[in-house]
Parts: structure tokens; C-alpha cells; sequence
């Protein structure tokens, strides 16, 4: 295979020495990260551990900084007609009348408060994808918060700890409720934010429309259950399939993009034109790398550094290329006006990331097997060691307790021909092998996309105590019982 996100890649030359790293960062943040070398490895744990806790040191601050400011936001979710595709009048549930929803964005170090109210005819709740907070704003039903009813509301507040690119979306029959349209963007600014000429955001979504162009009314069909959940028919960028990005020639944008599919993984293709991922999830890369062959799974976000040094002839398609044989538009990037001199700065990606080199001969603490059988409400479950979550009303003991503080190995073995995009919630994790060979991304991530029987070794350092959830973000196969509870103590 060919494409690098797959095929285990040359070690890194730009895996940058530690010390190189710590004195980029600020003084307030390093002094965090001293205070993160002081935990103190424990006897049993393996000396490989101990050095991957100590490479950890600085790659993201463990406390949020709030500085005072409190940004509030105002949120109703409610059904309501939106022109979406194309003009056409489309049924959809929306936050604040809109699809894409709004798009919260606030400063690092700013504490984000949303007042939501719900005026759905479902109870729901709001999950904030990726974001590091307490484990009481997380949005689970029933296990951080109670679901809100119908006509209630529910005050979120908190102050991230990362910069980045985020989302929000429900926790209740998400299968059903985004697909309906309710998700939104959280842009969490750097401090001081490298002066892009432009900072753009595509949402791609898939839509599955009935005859009559309105959003198919069954959900968690046995179809969407034996595959890799319910793949649509039109897809769109942020909510239409006409888009066209106009710049001018020299411009230099920062482009995110967020894949809020319920099922479909796209692999955007910006070859042509002079384009660095520097972002993953939300967390910047150690070093900006050609973003060519990167799968976008449900859940998972990219941002990505382009310079338009030249015009372009015509109209350039950005085209999904994650099925070879099924290619689709995506959207189209014209320049046209006044050619402007591009603003020059250092790339933003070069974040202190652990390479971990040692991390696979730590003992794994856990290998969880994902696999479906026949039964359950639907037919179908989807498992994870041999068990479905019971719906997030039931009790759940966790699968797994970890320590916050401590590196962890784990394992994922897909034991079913289908995709699971597996999500973490409340941490970041970095892709150490694929099917046991070293694969060496220089970036956190929160959401990794396990293919049909392989089998996938992550490595994390857990930084927040809480009930946290690990599942596949295709929602089907959540909905389906693809789900469990990960807790974190503190040590
Ligand atoms: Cu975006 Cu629990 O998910
Ligand atoms: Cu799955």
C-alpha cells in the first residue's frame, strides 16, 4: 500500500529532540510540564513506560488557565426547515436554525458558557468532541449529566485546556439526532493566532435523502448495521454541494475540516496545490507533513497550512478519494482578484509529540476485540469484547480503570470485516502500529480509524479523572452496542 497513513513509514527525521521542543513553549507552560515530570514512575512499572511518561512531558498542559474571560453562547435545538442542498427545503433538526449549527469560537484560555434548551421532541444532550474538560460537562446521558428533556435547559461551562479545532454534537440516539443536522464547531484560538490571511471551515457531511429529498425517517437499519453504518446519498460541505472557496492569488488560509457523517470516511485530496496538515483533532503536529492519503473518519478533524503562490487555471476540484472507484466532488477552490503578498510565518505544527518509538514493548494493558453478532433491539449488535452497551440508561461497570498520569498501551483487534472509527472521549491518544508494524504519526489524535480485521495499537496518557467513553463514531454501531466506559482515577 502506498498510502503513508497506512503503511508503516520511514522513522521520522524530524522527530525533534526534546529540549528543542521545551524552549518553544511558553514559561507558564512549562512549568506545567515540569510539574508533569514530577509524578514519579511507580515500581512496577516497565523502564519503557518510565521513559514514554517522561517523553510525555510537555506535549499538552494538564490544567486548564483560565484567564478571566467568560464567553457565553445561547443554544436552542429544534426541528426547522432549512434550504440545504441546493436550495431545496430540507426537514431538519437544528441548532439554532442552522446546518452547520454555530460556530462557537472562543480563545485559549477563555472559559466557554452555553446556555442549551432543548425544544426537541427527544430528550438530548450536548457531547463536546475532543475537548479536554471535566468529566461533568462531557455530555454522556446518565453518566455525567441527566438528559435533557424537552422545553429544559442545561448550562455548559468550562474552560478548554487545547487550541483547536472541536465539535459538539448529541450523546442521545446520535444516530438519529445527527443525522438530523445537530452539530456545531468549537474553534478554540491559540493565544496569539499566526496570521493567516483567512481562517475557513469546511464541515462534510452525508446525507441520505428519500425519494422525496427529505432525510430518510428510519434509522439503525439492519442494512446500515451489517455495513459500516448509513453511508448517504448527497454530501455536502457545510450544507450545500455547490461550495466554492475564493481566494486570491498569495493568499495563505487556514482550512479545518470536520467530518460530522454518521458513517462515510473521506480522504480529501489537495494534491495540486500547496497544502501542510498541521493539525489533527484539534492538536497541532510536531511538523507539518503533505496531507495526502489521510483517511477523515467520522469524528476526526484536520487542519491544513495553504499558500496559493499561483493562480489557478480553473476551478480546482477537492476531490474524496477514499473509494478509488467511487471518487466524489467534494467542493472547488478558485482564485480570482488582486493577488496579495502571502504572510509569512513559521507553520504553527511544531508541537512537542512523544514518538513513543519504545511504546510497543510496554506490556499492553488491555486488547479490546470488536465483533457483531445477531440479536439486540436491532438485530444486530455491535460488541466490544463480547459485549453490547445496553443503551446509556442501563448501569455500566467500566470496561477498563486507568491512572491518571500513567502510559498505557492498548490494543484494538477487529475481529469483523467492517470499519470502526474507535473515539476516546476526554483524552488524546497517539496510532503507535497497524496490524503490529511501527506506524509514525507525528500527531495526537482522538478518533483512529480501525479497518475491516485489523488490528490497531494506541498509546495515551490519561490526564482527567472521570467516566469517559470509548466507541466507534460510525453511530450505528454505537447505537448498536458498539460502546463502553473507560474510568480514570487519580493516582
Ligand atoms: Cu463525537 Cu462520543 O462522540
Ligand atoms: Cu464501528
Amino acid at each position: 500500500m502506498s498510502n503513508p497513513f497506512h503503511a508503516s513509514r520511514a522513522a521520522s527525521a524530524g522527530a525533534s529532540p526534546l529540549s528543542f521542543n521545551l524552549h518553544l513553549l511558553a514559561p507558564a507552560l512549562l512549568a506545567v510540564a515540569l510539574a508533569a515530570g514530577a509524578c514519579r514512575p511507580r515500581d512496577k512499572e516497565p523502564p519503557q513506560a518510565a521513559r514514554a511518561l517522561r517523553e510525555f512531558t510537555g506535549a499538552y498542559p494538564l490544567e486548564a488557565r483560565p484567564n478571566g474571560t467568560v464567553r457565553s453562547f445561547d443554544i436552542v435545538a429544534e426541528p426547522t426547515e432549512v434550504e440545504l442542498v441546493d436550495g431545496q427545503k430540507l426537514r431538519v433538526w437544528a441548532y439554532n436554525g442552522q446546518v452547520p449549527g454555530p460556530q462557537l469560537r472562543i480563545r485559549l484560555g477563555e472559559t466557554l458558557r452555553v446556555r442549551f434548551t432543548n425544544r426537541l421532541p427527544q430528550e438530548t444532550t450536548i457531547h463536546w468532541h475532543g475537548v479536554r474538560l471535566p468529566n461533568a460537562m462531557d455530555g454522556v446521558p446518565h453518566t455525567t449529566q441527566r438528559p435533557v428533556q424537552p422545553g429544559e435547559t442545561f448550562v455548559y461551562e468550562f474552560t478548554p485546556k487545547d487550541a483547536g479545532t472541536f465539535w459538539f454534537h448529541p450523546h442521545v440516539r446520535s444516530s438519529e439526532q445527527v443525522e438530523r443536522g445537530l452539530y456545531g464547531l468549537l474553534i478554540v484560538e491559540d493565544t496569539a493566532p499566526p496570521p493567516y490571511s483567512r481562517d475557513v471551515v469546511w464541515v462534510v457531511d452525508d446525507w441520505l435523502l428519500d425519494e422525496t429529498g427529505q432525510v430518510f425517517p428510519r434509522f439503525n437499519t439492519r442494512h446500515d448495521l451489517a455495513h459500516d453504518g448509513r453511508w448517504g446519498n448527497v454530501l455536502t460541505v457545510n450544507g450545500r454541494t455547490d461550495t466554492v472557496l475564493r481566494v486570491r492569488p498569495g493568499e495563505r488560509i487556514r482550512l479545518r475540516l470536520l467530518n460530522s457523517a454518521n458513517g462515510r470516511v473521506v480522504m480529501p485530496d489537495f494534491s495540486g496545490l500547496d497544502a501542510k496538515l498541521i493539525a489533527v483533532d484539534g492538536l497541532y503536529l510536531r511538523e507539518p507533513i503533505d496531507p495526502a492519503g489521510f483517511e477523515l473518519a467520522p469524528g476526526n478533524r484536520i487542519d491544513l497550512d495553504i499558500t496559493f503562490n499561483q493562480n489557478l487555471a480553473a476551478p480546482l476540484p477537492i476531490v474524496d478519494r477514499f473509494s478509488a472507484r467511487r471518487p466524489n466532488v467534494l467542493a472547488h477552490i478558485t482564485t480570482e482578484g488582486e493577488p496579495v503578498t502571502p504572510p509569512a510565518f513559521a507553520s504553527p505544527a511544531r508541537a512537542h509529540v512523544p514518538a513513543w518509538s519504545e511504546g510497543l514493548h510496554v506490556p499492553e494493558h488491555h486488547a479490546f476485540r470488536l465483533n457483531a453478532r445477531r440479536g439486540g433491539p436491532f438485530g444486530i449488535e455491535w460488541t466490544l469484547d463480547d459485549k453490547a452497551f445496553a443503551g446509556h440508561s442501563a448501569h455500566h461497570e467500566p470496561a477498563l480503570t486507568l491512572t491518571s498520569g500513567r502510559f498505557y498501551r492498548l490494543r484494538f483487534v477487529n475481529e469483523s470485516a467492517r470499519l470502526h472509527p474507535l473515539h476516546l472521549h476526554g483524552m488524546f491518544f497517539r496510532l503507535l502500529a497497524r496490524d503490529g508494524t511501527p506506524v509514525e504519526e507525528p500527531f495526537f489524535r482522538d478518533t483512529v480509524l480501525v479497518h475491516g480485521n485489523e488490528s490497531v495499537d494506541i498509546a495515551l496518557v490519561p490526564t482527567d479523572a472521570g467516566s469517559w467513553m470509548l466507541h466507534c463514531h460510525i453511530l450505528e454501531h454505537a447505537e448498536a452496542g458498539m460502546m463502553t466506559l473507560i474510568a480514570v482515577r487519580a493516582p
